[in-house]
This record gives structure tokens, sequence and C-alpha cells, in this order.
């Protein structure tokens, strides 16, 4: 047996957005808003959903889903962020790095085929309206919901299957504020020139897969919407115009961090923050503030909070 100078490496240190100390400052504060508003905004979305029944409708449930989607996305890595950008010490230990990544890809995942229900459900409710219910039934919302999860852990254990037996032993900085899985396998220590390529098409294949199926279900329904009257094209574009965006902040980012072939220009650490910080309140944002339907909810939601304050 030959005796090889080799540490196990226990922990990993984040290098972080920034060395400079004011931007360190601005991003705590930043961070810290946004994160707090993220919890208030889709909490908000997630209530009204469920306790106003004019809300029991696929869309909302879907919604609602979203909201807490969005929510644990932002827990994952935020807080972490937030606490390192405090207190300066920016390790993570191998396990919290390892859980990291794990949850990290079941909520993406997860995520997508959400995104992909929502679209179902637009396209069922624009362009088959008669069919809506027997189709989008709640017993077809809970299968979609099931498949998300299922679809989001085996993506997640087929990723980290590969890289579980990964020896690391060699230097331990992720130069960005998370642990994401391309930056983890970079410091294993063999050549994973062949794991990193299993592991870009993997997520890289189904973000860009599910991506161009999305704009190609938003297109189709534009299509029929305008061949069908071409009064109710803008009325249908103000509402997909929505759903739309988040499709393009929510997967711009996830295939930059796979596909970005220059890993030396770490663009894909900042689009990360869209991820996580942005996309969280641009849901609740724009699915929620612009709907009647769901404003008119809020305010007897809170019409309600306020007489049981009364008699309480
Ligand atoms: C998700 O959707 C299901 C039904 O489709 C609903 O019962 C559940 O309350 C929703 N979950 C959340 C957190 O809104």
């Amino acid at each position: 047996m030959s005796e090889v100078n080799y540490s196990e490496v226990s922990e990993f240190v984040f290098l972080g957005l920034s060395t400079s100390r004011p931007m360190q400052r601005f991003l705590l504060s930043f961070s810290t808003v946004f994160y707090v508003t993220i919890i208030l905004g889709n909490l908000l979305v997630v209530f009204t959903v469920i306790f106003d029944s004019h809300l029991h409708s696929p869309m909302y449930f879907l919604l609602a889903n979203l909201s807490f989607m969005d929510l644990c996305l932002s827990t994952l890595t935020v807080p972490k962020m937030v606490s390192d950008l405090y207190s300066g010490q920016n390790t993570i230990s191998f396990l919290g790095c390892v859980i990291q990544i794990f949850v990290l890809h079941v909520l993406g995942g997860c995520e997508m085929v959400l995104l992909t229900a929502m679209a179902l459900d637009r396209y069922v409710a624009i362009c088959k309206p008669l069919h809506y219910l027997t189709i989008m039934s709640p017993r077809m919302c809970i299968l979609l919901l099931v498949s998300a999860w299922v679809i989001g852990l085996i993506h997640s254990v087929t990723q980290l299957a590969f890289v579980v037996h990964l020896p690391f032993c060699g230097p331990n900085e992720i130069d960005s504020f998370y642990c994401d899985l391309p930056r983890f396998i970079k410091l294993g220590c063999m050549d994973t020139y062949r794991l990193e390529f299993i592991i870009t098409a993997n997520s890289g294949f189904i973000s860009m897969g599910t991506f161009f199926l999305l704009i190609v279900s938003y297109i189709s329904i534009l299509i029929t919407v305008w061949k069908r009257s071409s009064g109710g094209l803008s009325k249908a574009l103000s509402t997909l115009s929505a759903h739309i965006s988040v499709v393009f902040l929510f997967f711009g980012p996830c295939i930059f961090v796979y596909v970005w072939p220059f890993p030396t220009v770490p663009v894909d650490k900042f689009l990360a923050i869209l991820d996580f910080l942005i996309t969280p309140i641009l849901n609740p944002a724009i699915y929620t503030l612009r709907n009647k339907d769901m404003k008119m909810a809020m305010r007897r939601l809170s019409s309600w909070l306020l007489s049981l304050m009364k008699f309480s």
C-alpha cells in the first residue's frame, strides 16, 4: 500500500459574489430586503389561495404551489448567503454542500415540471375551454403535482449518483455563494471532464428541452387565439406575457449555469441571483397583483382578518 499525502476535504469555502466591503454591505441589505419580501409575498399567495374558496381552481392551486416552491428555493440559498455576508465566515460543511445540491435539483426539476403544468393549464383553458373542467380535474392536478416532485427527485438522485464517489483532496474554494454541481465537480481530484460532460448534458438538456417546449406551447396558444379572433389576441397576450417572462427569467440562469462554456468568466453566479432573489419576487407580483380575482380575494381575506380582530 502506498502512503498518499491525502487530506480529505471536510468543508468548502465560498468566495461569494464580491470581495469589496461596500459591495458586500450593499448585497447584505439588498438580499435581506428581497428575502423578507419573498417570504411575505409568497406566503400571502399560498394562504389566499388555500383559504378563499373562490380561488379553488387548477390555475390558482398550481400558482400557490409555485409560490411555495419559490419560497423553498430562496430559503435554500439566501439565508446562508446573508449570514455569510454578515459574519464574513464563508464556510459550508461537506454534507451541507451535498444537501444543498440535492435539494436544489429536486426543487429545480420540480419547478420546471410545474411551469410546464401551468402552460398546459393555460392551453386547455384557452384552446379547449369546453373541456377545461374535465381535463384539469382535481385528480389531474394532484397527478401533475406528484409527477413534478417525483421527476425532481429522480433527476436529483441521478445527478448525485454520478458524483457520490468522487474523491476530494485538493482546493476547496467555490467561486460562488452556494454549492452548484458544476463547481463542486471541478474540485474533485481526478479527471472530471467526462463527469462534467454528463452533468452538463443531463441538467442542460432538461432545462433547454423544457424551455423550448414551453416557448413552443405558448406560441401555439397565441396562434390559436389569433386565428379565432384578432381581438382576443391582445387580451391573451397580456395574460400570457406574465407566464412567458417567468419562463425566461427562470430558465435563463439555469441554462447559463450548465451550458455557459467559459468558466473563467463567472457570469452564471450573478445570474443565479435571478433564480434565488428576483424570480421568486416576480411570481407573486406579476401573477397576483395584476390579477383581478386574486386582488378581490386578498381584500376579502384582509376584511375577514380585521373582523376577527374586532371580535377578539
Ligand atoms: C398545491 O395544489 C394542491 C391541489 O392541486 C392543493 O391541494 C395544495 O393546497 C397546493 N399547495 C399549496 C402549498 O398551495
